[in-house]
């Protein structure tokens, strides 16, 4: 019985760290109009982010976007505590119609996780995007237990460097979301030779919240 307290006990704690922002995820949002997923295919270096929980777990993040018979997937990779290259692969879920072309969802498969772990399942809505120099791409996950939400915001770059340019405009849809230019953090991409590659996909790092709490 203790043991179960402190496990409840353990596990509240950490769904208080990850959502800290009151309430439910802002509504009415609103994303890149007339979003061609075609033009939004290939590889995008993550410049800067913004994670409400202020953690960062990883450096030299990588999503590319890529076609298999299957569908479309998205290869998040990126460099964990400055040693183990990872990667993390979600089917893109695309929407039926027209107007909601930007309101992307990502879809996690674990084969070998308990049932209700399996498939997991993330907004991933762009918010802008010119194509060929940035894009901004965002994620909201709700609590109903905390009455609380927890947001990641990628700013995407086809360069390694964003110039100030595509930046201004990357961040400018993020006022919406009453998030402060300033708590966006500047991604290292500078040292990205790890010491250990794994080559099987692992848990994706951004969507830290498996089931809904
Ligand atoms: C995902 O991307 C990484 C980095 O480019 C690569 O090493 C890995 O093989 C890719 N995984 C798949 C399944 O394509
Ligand atoms: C980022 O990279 C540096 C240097 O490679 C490493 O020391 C640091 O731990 C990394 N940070 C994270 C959060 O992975």
């Amino acid at each position: 019985m203790l043991i179960k307290h402190l496990i409840f006990a353990a596990s509240f704690c950490v769904v208080h760290a990850y959502f800290t922002l009151p309430g439910k995820c802002p509504a009415d949002v609103q994303l890149q109009q007339e979003f061609r997923l075609a033009d939004f295919f290939g590889k995008w270096y993550q410049a800067y982010h913004y994670s409400s929980d202020e953690q960062q777990q990883n450096n030299c993040s990588v999503l590319e976007l890529q076609t298999k018979p299957s569908g479309i997937y998205l290869n998040q990779s990126r460099i964990d505590r400055g040693l183990f290259h990872r990667y993390s692969i979600a089917k893109l879920e695309i929407p039926s119609n027209l107007e909601d072309a930007a309101k992307l969802n990502v879809k996690f498969f674990f084969e070998n996780a308990p049932r209700r772990l399996r498939i997991r399942r993330y907004p991933f809505s762009v918010l802008a995007t010119n194509y060929q120099y940035y894009a901004t791409v965002y994620t909201c996950q709700y609590s109903p237990l905390t009455d609380k939400h927890f947001i990641y915001i990628w700013i995407l770059s086809r360069n390694p460097i964003l110039n100030d340019v595509s930046k201004e405009l990357a961040t400018k849809p993020l006022s919406q979301l009453g998030i402060d230019v300033t708590k966006i953090k500047k991604d290292d991409l500078t040292r990205c030779t790890p010491k250990y590659y794994e080559d099987s996909q692992t848990e994706p790092m951004t969507f830290r919240y498996p089931v809904p709490v």
